[in-house]
């Protein structure tokens, strides 16, 4: 059954109904735009200034299916260098993480420093005068930018800038930025793994709040039968949005059931951290007032910055980032972001939170995976062609159980997908 002339989305706000063609979860046809209408045209997330403090400090890793490298060169300066060696093509890089002067190429040794100029070249009187060094820097993303600590790389030299991009998603990385006066850090240690599933089934999942009760029973069970009891029970119906934040970025934002540790005493610090955790919620009255101090230290927020980087800032801060390796596989790259000051204690207990419930064996994260591979495989019923993302489409105010965050990623994915044929079409007409 050949589809490929029917529409990725059906979005009817009269009728109120949103519908996801499900060929964008198994064409492979459809990845290859991805790739070269997002992934090439959108700022991608590339790591945290926090991960490279020390010049010479770098970390090698995939960032949207290119090899690269963050590094903190010796001018201090962090830049994102292409991981390919200029000569003939061997990653330069091959650990993950370290501090070094100089990387130097494995296979015919061309070295290059910390800023990506090539100083070393074995034999170089073997080349002509035509030959220059400076020629063969290694190659950096045309675009580079960071907002609050979060580094991006972006391939098209005409995008508009990261500030703009950003658009409305950039008040919640403020929210998540400004719980610790001297910055955040991502604390050492990376969850990497994988799903039989197709990229964008993550992006609904991870902020989908109509999921949670049904799919993670085991947790919400486990709870009663630990007697632990959320701090008001459940999320509070009345203060609790999704908020549609330009460009395809979207959040959930809700007083937080489980409590936050930044600021308060939450049921997974127990008692005896009481005090403290008064005495750090004063501090941010102080800094921010009472109003922006009770939304930082007490709603939750799952965060979703278009294409591919969410940031849940619930328990603990995630940062996760995931890029499709084929249609229905992808490799999920997640890290905890924490206070740069907090104790070793309270670092213990965030990073429990954190494995516990958003690990790759904690609570919560296998339970997704299974849901998001299950549709991957329903998908294989190619006669039914549609998911439905309508969801609270006709309320005037959406709640966090409903789909407002999809459409809003799902709109932003359609128009990139589309617009560049549009325009081809004017071109030629
Ligand atoms: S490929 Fe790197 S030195 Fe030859
Ligand atoms: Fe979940």
């Amino acid at each position: 059954m050949e589809k490929s002339n029917e529409p990725y989305i059906l979005d009817d706000e009269t009728a109120g109904l949103f519908r996801v063609n499900r060929r964008v979860f198994i064409d492979p046809e459809c990845l290859e735009h991805e790739r070269r209408r997002l992934f090439d045209k959108c700022w991608i997330y590339a790591g945290h200034e926090s991960e490279v403090p020390h010049a010479g400090d770098y970390r090698s890793r995939n960032v949207a299916g290119h090899p690269m490298i963050l590094v903190r060169g010796d001018d201090n300066a962090i830049r994102v260098l292409l991981n390919t060696c200029t000569h003939r093509g061997a990653m330069v890089c091959r650990q993950k993480a370290g501090n070094a002067k100089t990387f130097q190429c494995a296979y015919h040794a061309w070295t290059y420093n910390s800023r990506g100029q090539l100083v070393g070249v074995p034999g170089e009187d073997s080349y002509s005068d035509a030959f220059k060094r400076e020629d063969m820097a290694l190659a950096t993303p045309p675009q580079v930018d960071s907002y609050r600590g979060f580094v991006f790389v972006c391939f098209d030299r005409a995008a508009q800038s990261l500030y703009d991009y950003l658009a409305g998603a950039r008040e919640y990385l403020d929210l998540v930025a400004d719980q610790c006066q001297l910055g955040m850090k991502i604390v050492a240690g990376q969850q990497s793994y994988s799903a039989r599933a197709n990229w964008k089934l993550l992006v609904e999942n991870s902020y989908d709040g109509y999921h949670g009760l049904p799919t993670h029973q085991r947790y919400f069970t486990f709870l009663a039968d630990a007697g632990i009891q959320m701090k008001g029970g459940n999320i509070s119906t009345q203060h609790q949005r999704a908020v549609d934040l330009g460009n395809g970025h979207a959040v959930l934002e809700y007083d937080s059931p489980w409590g936050r540790p930044i600021a308060q005493w939450a049921v997974n610090f127990g008692e005896h951290r009481k005090a403290h955790f008064e005495e750090l919620r004063r501090r941010f009255e102080e800094r921010f007032g009472a109003e922006r101090a009770q939304r930082i230290c007490e709603t939750s927020r799952n965060l979703g910055i278009f294409p591919n980087l969410v940031i849940n800032d619930i328990m603990a801060v995630t940062v996760r980032t995931f890029y499709p390796v084929s249609p229905d596989y992808m490799e999920v790259n997640a890290w905890a972001l924490a206070p740069a000051d907090e104790s070793a204690e309270d670092s213990a207990l965030r990073l429990d939170n954190f494995l516990t419930f958003l690990g790759p064996g904690g609570f919560a994260t296998p339970d997704d995976v299974e849901m998001l591979e299950s549709c991957q495989r329903g998908f294989a019923n190619r006669e039914v062609a549609w998911s439905d993302i309508s969801r609270g489409m006709k309320r005037e105010h959406p709640s966090i159980t409903d789909e407002l965050q999809m459409r809003a990623f799902w709109r932003r994915w359609n128009q990139l997908m589309t617009e560049p044929q549009i325009r081809r079409a004017r071109k030629a007409a």
